[in-house]
């Protein structure tokens, strides 16, 4: 590289948030991506590279002093945005780009700490990870995962779409924060569930969360294809799901009928693989208005659901009735999604029906 063009990138790197040097300091170890002391959850592609927002990583460190973060060619250009959280502290966020990527760990907690990682946004996601330099007297240890896992499906209402932090600001993330837990997201902005093109995905999300990808594949030129999610590399599996959906199908106007008949089959789907985790259904919270009541949609199809799955004697599915949890306060009026305090609400009325329904918050983290 010329010095110039060294200088520049240099520059760009340091005007969008990431320091980035050109060599790796001789004074690193280098793990590869392939350890097996790395906790991955969310999904990765083969590069490996994530998709869908929430996709990410954990570390677990002895005497960590310097982290950086080698990314390869499959990261968005010019940049990704990931949520960094050391020893639990809250998500701050990082923007990454393919190369070097230093991460500031200053007040780690010397004896052992954890370090989280997860893609932001919804779009502009994908962090292709090739390894990475520790100082050469820290020592990667195993991070041992909390055996509370949620999966959360659904689309922008649970994506963060909107919010500065994108999905490391939204209700489902929060919960499972409070609650201790790990958690996987699966929510992709303006999808159906419904298998039908919608505001720009080529896929509704009964056929994408099936998939390693989310619909952003079709916008990708050197990944423009989707390849089956092997559900075994969720470890540990979920032990409860969480579907909040809908709201894209009632505004193309699928029938209810049909969206419910979706909807089963959806269901029957996910319970070939989890028979008895138990399914939390969310009602629509409705897109409040300034003057007037909320709009709502479906007003019959998530009480059939639970009623057709617990005729067929399974009694693990439950219906969360959200009706009234959001007004216009706390939503943009731009686009009536729930805003920063919005999100904060939700979660904690959802914390609150979880508690109620019987679901302990686990009180700390097995890795620190
Ligand atoms: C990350 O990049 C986004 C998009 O360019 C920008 O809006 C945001 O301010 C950046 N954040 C940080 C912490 O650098
Ligand atoms: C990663 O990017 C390279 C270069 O664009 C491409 O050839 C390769 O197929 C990509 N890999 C994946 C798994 O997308
Ligand atoms: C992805 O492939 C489809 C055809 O399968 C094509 O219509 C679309 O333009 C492609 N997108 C990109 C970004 O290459
Ligand atoms: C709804 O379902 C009916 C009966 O299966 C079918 O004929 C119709 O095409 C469906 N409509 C839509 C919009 O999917
Ligand atoms: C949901 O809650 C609202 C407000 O409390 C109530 O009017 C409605 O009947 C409830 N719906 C169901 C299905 O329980």
């Amino acid at each position: 590289m010329f010095p110039s063009l060294l200088a520049a990138a240099l520059t760009l790197a340091g005007a969008i948030g990431a320091k980035a040097s050109p060599v790796a300091s001789a004074e690193t170890q280098s793990i590869p991506y392939t350890s097996p002391f790395i906790y991955y959850h969310g999904r990765w592609d083969a590069a490996p590279a994530t998709w869908w927002a929430s996709s990410g990583f954990k570390l677990h460190v002895a005497n960590l002093k310097s982290l950086t973060l080698a990314l390869g060619p499959n990261t968005t250009s010019p940049l990704a945005s990931l949520g960094v959280s050391v020893d639990y502290q809250p998500f701050v966020t990082v923007n990454v780009s393919e190369g070097v990527n230093e991460i500031n760990v200053n007040g780690a907690n010397p004896s052992s700490s954890v370090v989280r990682f997860n893609v932001e946004e919804w779009q502009d996601n994908r962090v292709n990870l090739e390894r990475i330099e520790l100082n050469t007297d820290a020592t990667l240890l195993p991070y041992v995962p909390q055996p509370l896992v949620f999966q959360f499906i659904g689309d922008s209402l649970s994506a963060g779409q909107f919010l500065p932090m994108g999905v490391d600001q939204a209700w489902n993330f929060m919960t499972a924060e409070t609650f201790k837990a790990e958690h996987r997201i699966n929510a992709q902005p303006g999808a159906t569930l419904t298998d039908m093109e919608s505001y720009g995905n080529v896929h509704g999300v009964s056929f994408q969360y099936f998939r390693t990808e989310d619909t952003g594949y079709y916008n990708t030129p050197q990944h423009n294809y989707t390849t089956p999610w092997d559900f075994l590399r969720d470890q540990p599996p979920p032990t409860h799901f969480v579907i909040h959906i809908g709201a894209n199908d009632a505004s193309w106007d699928v029938p209810e009928a049909n969206f419910t008949q979706t909807y089963l089959a959806f269901v029957e789907r996910i319970r070939t693989m989890y028979p008895i985790e138990p399914i939390f259904v969310f009602t629509p919270w409705g897109w409040p208005q300034p003057d007037g009541p909320n709009t709502y949609y479906y007003p019959n199809a998530y009480t059939d659901v639970v009623a057709a799955r617990h005729a067929l004697g399974d009694q693990q599915i439950f219906l969360v009735n959200t009706t009234g949890w959001v007004d216009y306060s706390d939503v943009y009026p731009a686009n009536i999604h729930p805003d920063v305090e919005g999100h904060q609400k939700i979660a904690g009325l959802f914390e609150t029906w979880l508690e109620g329904w019987g679901l302990q918050r686990l009180p700390e983290w097995l890795t620190t």
